[in-house]
């Protein structure tokens, strides 16, 4: 058998996935299963995007784009950015247009980080940041982030963490898996930390405008100091429901940015033709479609917390941005691997098992199928089938 490279030993199949095969292997038997794993909402893309898309490939748009993407859009990007985010980036120079915030994460770290730099990851976390900084040579350095604290990083274990070696901290604000949303007080102790010890940001913004509760979202490179040593990332997938189109992009100092996209052009070379049309209309057009999606979520994050503050044994983290409770289940007898295990076998519900301690449970699924999910959630646990 031919030999595969050997930093592969280091980069596992996520247990998303796992659990993905194996949802997908009882379907295939007839089983009928409620999907509360999937990070993605439920909702069709909006018609006046879909429409663009439609146009656009009428149009011919269906060729190579510049590595950057289509100016329209950069600039529609640019626009949003300064708009909602009090950024001013140059649409020409400060702005590429990429397969989706993952191709963003991995191109950040490819372009940016040497062998043997350190990257600060609080966690819980998507591990993809990990594998991107494994992939780029670099050593990811965890570091725990506590329920008792909200689920805000604390100075003194980044501070911990800290190396010469260390070049890059990463901030997920709305975070996946804990919902938490950074407060204000907590990115500036974030800014201050990287000015001082002369760090690169990667933002990761990707639920920005799925937030609840009157909360605001910050971008960290809004905070003084920080333009310059931040790169941006955000996309269309969440706040549009556009996650098959396959559309981000990534927004920085333009010397970052002509690194990045030197990675994107012997990679990726352009996002889709014509997504990037659809792009436009999402940035562009009325916005009623994400406060529509946005209140439907929130009405399914009550529906869930409301019910999981009664099961014993399990507590959660109350999500405050993005479409997941991120719930503690050490109190019960199971590990976390056997109780989605258990779930998904017996009561035929899918919930990523995250670690030994916790499940995530995503709300991107209809309220009536929620209520199922709960009612069977309910009947397996007074079934005493946890003990
Ligand atoms: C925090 C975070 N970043 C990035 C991504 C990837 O998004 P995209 O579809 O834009 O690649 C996800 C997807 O779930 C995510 O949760």
């Amino acid at each position: 058998m031919q030999q595969i490279a050997d930093r592969m030993e280091q980069i596992p199949f996520s247990s998303i996935r796992t659990i993905f095969e194996r949802v997908h292997r009882l379907e295939c038997e007839g089983t009928s299963i409620i999907h509360l794993e999937i990070g993605r909402p439920d909702f069709d893309t909006p018609e006046h995007i879909k429409r663009a898309g439609y146009r656009a490939i009428d149009d011919g748009h269906v060729h190579y784009t510049s590595n950057y993407g289509i100016l329209p859009l950069r600039q529609a990007i640019a626009h949003k950015l300064a708009y909602d985010n009090h950024l001013d980036f140059d649409p020409k120079t400060e702005i590429i247009v990429t397969a989706g915030v993952s191709e963003g994460i991995m191109m950040t770290m490819l372009a940016l980080l040497n062998p043997g730099d350190e990257v600060l990851i609080p966690e819980p976390v998507l591990p993809c940041y990990v594998m991107a900084a494994q992939m780029a040579g670099a050593v990811p350095i965890i570091v725990p982030v506590h329920a008792h604290n909200g689920y805000q990083p604390a100075l003194v274990d980044l501070v911990s963490k800290l190396s010469v070696k260390t070049k890059m901290l990463v901030v997920n604000t709305p975070g996946n898996p804990s919902g938490v949303v950074l407060h204000e007080s907590t990115l500036r102790y974030l800014a201050n930390f990287s000015i001082n010890n002369n760090l690169l940001v990667m933002a990761d913004e990707i639920y920005e405008k799925l937030i609840y509760d009157d909360r605001q979202h910050i971008s960290i490179a809004s905070l003084p100091g920080m333009r310059p040593r931040t790169i941006t990332l955000n996309g269309f997938s969440k706040s549009y429901a556009m996650t098959g189109w396959r559309l981000g992009y990534v927004a920085a100092d333009a010397h970052l940015i002509q690194a990045l996209v030197r990675i994107h052009q012997y990679s990726v070379v352009c996002a889709n033709s014509f997504a990037q049309w659809g792009g436009i209309a999402a940035l562009e057009g009325p916005q009623t479609c994400v406060q529509t999606m946005v209140a439907e979520l929130n009405r399914r994050r009550l529906l869930m917390t409301s019910y999981l503050q009664d099961i014993p044994g399990l507590t959660y983290q109350h999500p405050q941005g993005a479409m997941y409770v991120y719930a503690n289940v050490s109190g019960l007898s199971q590990s976390a691997y056997q109780l989605a295990d258990d779930l998904l076998e017996q009561a035929h519900i899918a919930v990523v098992p995250w670690d030994q301690q916790h499940i995530r449970i995503a709300y991107g699924n209809s309220y009536e199928n929620l209520k199922e999910a709960l009612d069977r959630i309910g009947h397996f646990f007074a079934a005493d089938l946890v003990c």
